[in-house]
């Protein structure tokens, strides 16, 4: 179905709400899975200021939108708007998919399929043993979420500039999930390099060393890292950031955030169309995508 006349009145549309609307990778992603399995589908961005939220998911639901991605600033606000909330998203507090059924909206979030799905190969591995997490915001929460859920870790150390936010989050996820054995550190703790040496996995949820400011890393010092461990990185541009280069030389296996990025959009097609995407052309033409840029 290509040319002119492929949008008409059957015509399933699918949005991405936020503000600012920032460049994303969304619309390509699933645009291109539309072709792919020719689905009559359609994948636009929306910019919606803050307090215009409620507005546009009227005029969604009246347009008869079929789902929506959810990014900045509404993941939260928008749980107020939604009859059903998957369990996920509830404890996670955030919701990055919803599905329009006839006016029934219901959320979820699938950033948790994107880190389940990006861990898996390594699940033996992570499995009883320690974790460190940068970061204290949306991110690390899909990212605890799915490690308690799924993983069962010995122990999550969260690193935050704010130490208050790690703290809060080890609170929270003590008492949601009745995982006590988390605990917080400001950014740069004494012991940093034997906290980062003893982890089996270390993940970075923070924006340190994305796009343009790429020479940033959450930590500098080599020796932080050693062979054996996992390193996941969830920025995807650059795909192999500073953490990642410094981690590969020391012989640490690394993981950019392009699968993830991939997992999360797949979930959420499947949920919008009731299809599989076709997750291995998707990830090489969004590789070649931002390797070209
Ligand atoms: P997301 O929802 O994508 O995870 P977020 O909620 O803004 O994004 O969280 C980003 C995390 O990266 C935060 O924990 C933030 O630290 P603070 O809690 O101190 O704000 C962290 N972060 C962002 N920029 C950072 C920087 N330059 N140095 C250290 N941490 C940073």
């Amino acid at each position: 179905m290509t040319g002119y006349n492929k949008f008409n009145q059957d015509t399933n549309i699918i949005g991405i709400i936020g503000h600012p609307i920032k460049h994303s990778y969304s619309p390509l992603m699933h645009n291109i899975s539309f072709e792919i399995k020719n689905l009559n589908y359609i994948y636009l961005p929306f910019d919606v200021p803050i307090n215009t939220l409620k507005a546009a998911i009227k005029g969604m639901v009246a347009l008869g939108i079929k789902g929506f991605n959810i990014t900045l600033p509404h993941k939260e606000n928008i749980i107020a708007y939604l009859r059903n909330v998957s369990e996920e998203a509830s404890i996670i507090g955030a919701v990055n998919t919803v599905v329009n059924d006839n006016g029934i909206l219901s959320g979820y979030n699938t950033d948790v399929n994107g880190v389940y799905e990006t861990l898996l190969p390594y699940k033996d591995e992570i499995t009883g043993q320690k974790v460190s997490i940068f970061g204290a915001g949306g991110g690390a929460r899909s990212v605890i979420y799915t490690l308690i859920r799924n993983f069962k870790p010995e122990k999550i150390q969260i690193i935050n500039r704010t130490e208050q936010k790690g703290e809060s989050l080890r609170e929270y996820f003590s008492t949601r999930m009745h995982f006590t054995d988390i605990k917080s550190y400001e950014l740069i703790p004494p012991d940093l390099v034997d906290v980062l040496r003893d982890s089996k996995l270390i993940i970075n949820t923070t924006s340190v060393g994305m796009y343009p400011n790429v020479d940033d890393s959450v930590t500098s010092i080599p020796q932080s890292f050693v062979k054996g461990q996992v390193v996941f990185d969830l920025i995807y541009n650059p795909l192999k950031t500073r953490l990642l280069q410094l981690a590969e030389s020391q012989g640490a296996t690394v993981i950019d955030g392009l699968r993830m990025l991939v997992h999360q959009g797949a979930k959420s097609f499947e949920l919008w169309t009731g299809e599989e995407m076709p997750v291995e052309k998707i990830n090489k033409a969004l590789k070649l995508y931002i390797d070209t840029k």
